[in-house]
């Protein structure tokens, strides 16, 4: 079962994963605990994939309250939900939660400080997701298809990448979630700064500084992905055996 499966990611794993289940937000509103434990209950899934998420980083700072019953209640409702089927939890979750001071974080490092609201939200929403007995927090990052802004910063680096890029990263962590041991995982591609990634789509892209961005950033938050490189090549070489 999927949440957030209109959303960005969602749509992605939707197409990769054609037989998850993936209730609109009208059937499962995270932040209403009785409308997740019936979706969930009727499903019986064997694993819940939580993409839905408020992500709007700027408006999270306008928005506060909204932003924490959807990322943080609403994470506590899946997390229980998925408890009370036996699923196993794969929660998404982000390079923000890092303070973006040194980039190539491991999984094990320490998050924070965050910078932002959104960040902070998304940091309690991974512990509410440890409530799940059985979980994988997935740590990852991805923008749309094309990159859609005039200006794009080069002094905020990052291992996003482009959603096409990334889902079937995160589509075939899923298809082996049951399997995986690791509790946090971060599944992203190499350090870049956001003005080379949005060069690789959109050669007339003008280069900017996080200045500009009207929300505080992070400067690096580009992850360590070795645990998931040596984890990726071993269930390959286990689909070829
Ligand atoms: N985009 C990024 O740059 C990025 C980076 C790192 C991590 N992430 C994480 O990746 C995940 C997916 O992000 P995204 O960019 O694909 O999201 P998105 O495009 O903003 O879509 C958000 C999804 O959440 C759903 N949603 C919002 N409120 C809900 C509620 N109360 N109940 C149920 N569903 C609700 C939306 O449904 P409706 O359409 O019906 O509102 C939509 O399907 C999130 O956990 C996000 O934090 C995103």
């Amino acid at each position: 079962m999927l949440t957030g499966g209109s959303g960005r990611l969602g749509t992605e794993l939707r197409t990769l994963l054609p037989d998850i289940v993936a209730p609109t937000s009208a059937e499962l509103d995270v932040t209403d605990a009785a409308s997740v434990m019936r979706a969930v209950e009727r499903e019986r899934p064997e694993v819940i994939v939580h993409a839905a998420a408020y992500t709007n980083v700027g408006g999270a700072e306008r928005e506060r309250e909204s932003c924490w019953r959807v990322n943080v209640i609403g994470t506590r409702h899946v997390a229980a939900a998925a408890n009370t089927v036996g699923a196993k939890l794969v929660h998404i979750s982000t390079d923000y939660v890092f303070g973006g001071e040194t980039g190539n974080y491991r999984e094990d490092d320490t998050p924070g400080p965050v910078v932002n609201y959104y960040s902070l939200t998304k940091l309690v929403a991974e512990e509410a997701a440890r409530a799940a007995r059985r979980h994988l927090i997935l740590r990852t990052s991805f923008r749309p298809r094309e990159f859609q802004y005039p200006v794009a910063f080069s002094d905020v680096f990052t291992g996003q990448d482009y959603v096409d890029v990334i889902a079937p990263e995160i589509a075939l962590a899923v298809r082996h979630a049951a399997e995986i041991t690791d509790e946090v995982l971060h599944i992203v591609t190499g350090r870049k700064s956001v003005y080379d990634l949005a060069r690789r789509r959109k050669p007339d892209v003008r280069e900017g500084s996080r200045a500009q961005a009207g929300v505080t950033l992070p400067g690096d938050v580009s992850l360590n992905t070795e645990r998931w490189v040596a984890l990726r090549a071993m269930l390959s070489s286990h689909a070829q055996g």
